[in-house]
């Protein structure tokens, strides 16, 4: 039941393409349950993310590399069921597309088809682009993710900002290039410096998302969790919090507990009752 105006209207990649050439701003954010998509729809959320950040924030994974094809469509397909606008992106997890061209069109067809997302996500540049044409070929749309790849971040020092030299940022915009013509139909920018990421959204004609990418990308995504203050773990330089859900949702069972306690839960409103004639009969009927 949203209240959003546009409530039946399905955004499709056409949608977002448009929104790039119109230069309105692109919001996107991560979401993995039933609830979670219904409150982010309402919102008015243009793209979902069932991201593999799922591991992290929902799984209690120590990263994302854990993170399996089942649990992503285990949660790909309540997220589906929830939400009549936004555009859903199904993650690829870790291994699920690196081994070649094959698997990589098996399992993101698993998420599209089965999953019922309406495209699919994975981690890696210009060595990704065999991966990202066959997925294209087979009619899936892509979206890509480069600058720092989480999943591949021991190989990049740790959670390290890229981009930052000469040469490395020639080695992000070759990536997004590389995968604009391979057929990707958006890119996830994330930690690399905002000069960059606006040469890389000037180049491109699709849209670029950032997470810490800075203010001139087409959009923006965070991670629910992060801009929720439910994820205490560590929160990254790019995230906004815009609440503690975290401590609101403590305080609220801890005040449960005390009702509970002091006997002030359930109160009369949220009690039955037998008709008052009915119950010295009840009474009477019981003891016999
Ligand atoms: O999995 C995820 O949530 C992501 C975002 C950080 C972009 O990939």
């Amino acid at each position: 039941m949203s209240s959003h105006p546009e409530a039946t209207k399905k955004l499709l990649v056409a949608d977002l393409h448009k929104m790039k050439a119109e230069g309105k701003k692109i919001s996107m954010i991560t979401a993995y349950s039933y609830p979670q998509s219904l409150i982010v729809d309402e919102a008015g959320i243009d793209i979902i993310l069932v991201g593999d950040s799922l591991g992290m924030v929902e799984l209690g994974y120590r990263d994302t590399v854990p993170v399996t094809m089942d649990e992503m469509l285990n949660h790909i397909k309540p997220v589906v069921k929830a939400v009549n606008r936004a555009h859903i992106v199904g993650d690829m997890p870790f291994m699920s597309y690196n081994i070649s061209e094959e698997q990589a069109v098996t399992n993101a067809g698993i998420l599209y088809k089965d999953g019922g997302c309406d495209s699919i996500k994975f981690e890696g540049g210009k060595e990704f682009v065999p991966i990202a044409e066959a997925i294209h070929k087979a009619g899936i749309p892509v979206f890509g993710h480069i600058g720092l790849t989480p999943q591949t971040a021991a190989m990049m020092g740790g959670f390290k900002v890229q981009g930052k030299s000469i040469d490395a940022a020639k080695s992000v915009l070759d990536d997004a290039l590389a995968l604009e013509a391979a057929g990707a139909f958006a890119l996830i920018l994330e930690a690399i410096p905002q000069q960059l990421a606006k040469i890389i959204t000037e180049k491109v004609k699709i849209p670029t998302i950032g997470i810490g990418g800075g203010v001139h990308c087409d959009g923006q995504v965070l991670v629910l969790h992060d801009l929720l203050g439910l994820f205490k773990r560590f929160t990254p330089k790019f995230v906004k919090v815009y609440t503690d859900a975290y401590t609101s949702q403590v305080d609220a069972v801890k005040e449960f507990i005390a009702d509970v306690q002091g006997e002030s839960f359930p109160a009369a409103e949220h009690s039955f009752n037998m008709k008052k004639e009915l119950v010295e009969d009840l009474k009477r009927a019981l003891e016999r």
